[in-house]
């Protein structure tokens, strides 16, 4: 499908092309010395002790959720609006996800009186997402915390370079989990990063990356050491040079392209708001600095969104759903498998009005007027076809 604005782009050039160059001319492709480069400025950026690099956004949540002790058993409190991920490494540990819901139509992410409202005696954790790169309710999820002896997880995959009270997103938690998947603001192909500021968290994260092994590969080529031991069952979660060296150029550009995600949204708000008032615009007022990694729209009530979505796609505007309801995919309807999946009014009356709008770094203003045309186009055509609206 050829699209006219399609829903991400990335901002590549000559020096993503240069940085694998180097490292296919340097012959040593596996996690080695440019990863560490990357671990070490993308920690720098953050402000936190330890970030490990994997091999992509799913491991690093799993890796978040091992090393922040949760274990089978527990209960993780998660948002019930989010990418499956989020809830699957809950279970990848042996955990149970419960389902919260979200704040409100202004505000996509998790709602804090809903976390309260479904702790247990077996809840160990609240795994945050900060939504399209918008901080959740830090404040009063940190006092629930507190409260109950909770820890905290981020899942940060929206959100590099966001920030609240002047902390970045991703450090606010016990360990925290990003993603550097195509469509990310910091886009690597597939990778991932999970930072922590305790030792001992990082000490079994980097642990479990590789094996459990107490000495890797890049160890034994540099000579420090002939062979190593297995502590713990381990797993190869390790990325690679080339994504690497894709992941330092991207960051040089990360605080330039959040800028202008962050312009881009604000024209999109502006302009959304004069022209198309019956659309309701989520984090149009939000907390913090935003990393505007999505644009999610509110669709009128009475407006059907496959319609909509398929009207978008015929003037050839790539639109997209975030998300489909996790507690209503198959692998989640079992009571065993996950819990909260019953109550969660913001929940049903407003994610099956979400549609998102394309944004990216390099999307230009008269490219966003083309995608509001094509909006205000598809909402008409669907009012004349809906007589009761
Ligand atoms: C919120 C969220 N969590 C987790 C992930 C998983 O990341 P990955 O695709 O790199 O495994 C993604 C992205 O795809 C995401 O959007």
């Amino acid at each position: 499908m050829k699209w006219n604005v399609p829903l991400f782009d990335l901002d590549y050039n000559e020096q993503e092309e240069n940085a694998v160059l180097e490292v296919l001319r340097s012959k040593w492709l596996t996690m080695g010395e440019v990863t560490q480069r990357f671990e070490e400025a993308f920690a720098r950026m953050l402000g936190v002790k330890h970030a490990i690099a994997v091999s992509n956004g799913t491991v690093a949540l799993h890796l978040a959720c091992l090393g922040a002790g949760i274990k089978r058993g527990d209960e993780v409190i998660v948002p019930a609006l989010t990418f499956v991920a989020t809830a699957a490494c809950v279970r990848y540990v042996g955990a149970t996800p419960v389902f919260a819901d979200i704040t409100s139509p202004t505000d996509l992410t998790i709602s804090p009186a809903s976390i309260e409202a479904l702790i247990t005696e077996h809840t160990r954790a609240i795994l945050v997402m900060h939504y399209a790169g918008y901080p959740c309710d830090m404040a009063a999820i940190q006092q629930i915390a507190q409260k109950y002896q909770l820890k905290i997880i981020e899942d940060a995959a929206h959100a590099p370079g966001a920030a609240l009270n002047q902390i970045n997103l991703g450090a606010w938690g016990e360990t925290a989990a990003f993603s550097f998947f195509s469509n990310k603001n910091l886009a690597t192909g597939e990778g991932g990063m999970v930072v922590t500021n305790s030792d001992s968290a990082a000490e079994r994260i980097r642990r479990a990356r590789s094996h459990g092994m107490t000495s890797l590969t890049w160890d034994r080529h540099r000579g420090q050491a002939l062979s190593y031991d297995v502590l713990e069952l381990g797993y190869n979660y390790r990325p690679n040079e080339i994504t690497s060296a894709l992941g330092l150029v991207q960051l040089s550009k990360l605080e330039k392209n959040n800028q202008s995600r962050r312009d881009l949204t604000a024209y999109y708000h502006y302009t959304l708001s004069q022209l198309l008032p019956e659309i309701e615009l989520p984090f149009k007022q939000h907390r913090g600095l935003s990393s505007c990694h999505i644009l999610p729209i509110l669709l009128p009530p009475w407006a059907d969104r496959t319609i909509f979505m398929n009207m978008m796609k015929s003037l050839a505007i790539q639109t997209s759903i975030h998300y489909p309801i996790i507690p209503d995919f198959h692998a989640y309807r079992t009571k065993r498998l996950s819990r909260g999946t019953g109550n969660l009014p913001n929940l049903r009356a407003i994610a099956p009005r979400e549609v998102t709008l394309p944004l990216y770094a390099t999307l230009h203003p008269t490219q966003i007027d083309s995608v509001l045309r094509a909006v205000q186009t598809s909402l008409k055509i669907i009012q004349h076809k809906t007589p009761e609206s």
